[in-house]
């Protein structure tokens, strides 16, 4: 692969998908996790601290802040190179009935999760877990502020993936007069039932009244 695959429009589209693709297989993972608090706090606890001493966390943080960068910044230039060469915006998909709610808020929902990626990182990746971390997961879903901060950016996040999961395969070649709906149907559902799952935990956390 040269660098003029990355210099392509097509290329960086690809990037793009892969990168979005791959992002959505670590959160089912990041969801597989943070389920475990339902089973309480030794379980969580126990999770955490090997996902804490496994040697290979560094390596898997730097590629995933690799796949958030990637997909982020060529995403960017295409949406400029876009704009440049037809300002007008997406009249012709529109006329075609092509857009959907996801699809027309992409840049607003990437936005939004910009912002939820930042709070969240620094509560919980660089917050100071004190005795537990399952503690402090639990005391900061316990002020409704946070918790209904976290539920609306779920919301944001199940619009994104709503229209960029059905995208991203797409543009890796998925494409077929009848196989396109159902990857769009199952694009929605995942997005759906992976954002609801996320939410969960802030609101059952939020009833819960905290650690106890
Ligand atoms: C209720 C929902 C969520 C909970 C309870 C939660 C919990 C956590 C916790 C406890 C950590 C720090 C420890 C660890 O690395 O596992 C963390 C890290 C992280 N979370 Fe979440 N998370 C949630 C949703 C999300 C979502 C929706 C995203 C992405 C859109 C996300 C992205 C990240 C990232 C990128 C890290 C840093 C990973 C690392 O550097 O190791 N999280 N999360």
């Amino acid at each position: 692969m040269g660098s003029g695959f990355f210099s392509s429009s097509i290329g960086r589209k690809i990037v793009v998908a892969l990168a979005g693709l791959l992002l959505c297989l670590f959160l089912v993972v990041h969801l597989a996790g943070n389920l475990l608090i339902f089973a309480g706090a030794p379980t969580f606890n126990h999770y955490a601290a090997a996902l804490e001493h496994n040697p290979l966390l560094p390596a898997a943080e730097i590629g995933l802040l690799a796949l958030f960068l990637l997909h982020i910044l060529f995403s960017l230039k295409l949406r400029w190179e876009n704009h440049r060469s037809r300002p007008v915006g997406y009249a012709e998909s529109a006329s075609k009935g092509g857009r959907t709610p996801g699809s027309r808020t992409m840049l607003v929902s990437a936005l939004l999760l910009l912002a939820f990626l930042a709070v969240h990182i620094k509560t919980f990746r660089f917050g100071h877990p004190g005795d537990s971390l399952y503690r402090m997961v639990m005391t900061w879903f316990s002020n409704p502020y946070y918790s209904a901060f976290y539920v609306l950016s779920m919301a944001a996040l199940a619009l994104h993936l709503s229209h960029g999961v059905q995208s991203g395969f797409q543009t890796l070649g998925l494409n077929h007069p009848r196989y396109t709906p159902i990857i769009r149907a199952l694009g929605v559902a995942f997005a759906v039932a992976l954002c609801t799952a996320f939410a969960a935990i802030p609101l059952w956390a939020l009833l819960a009244g905290g650690a106890r």
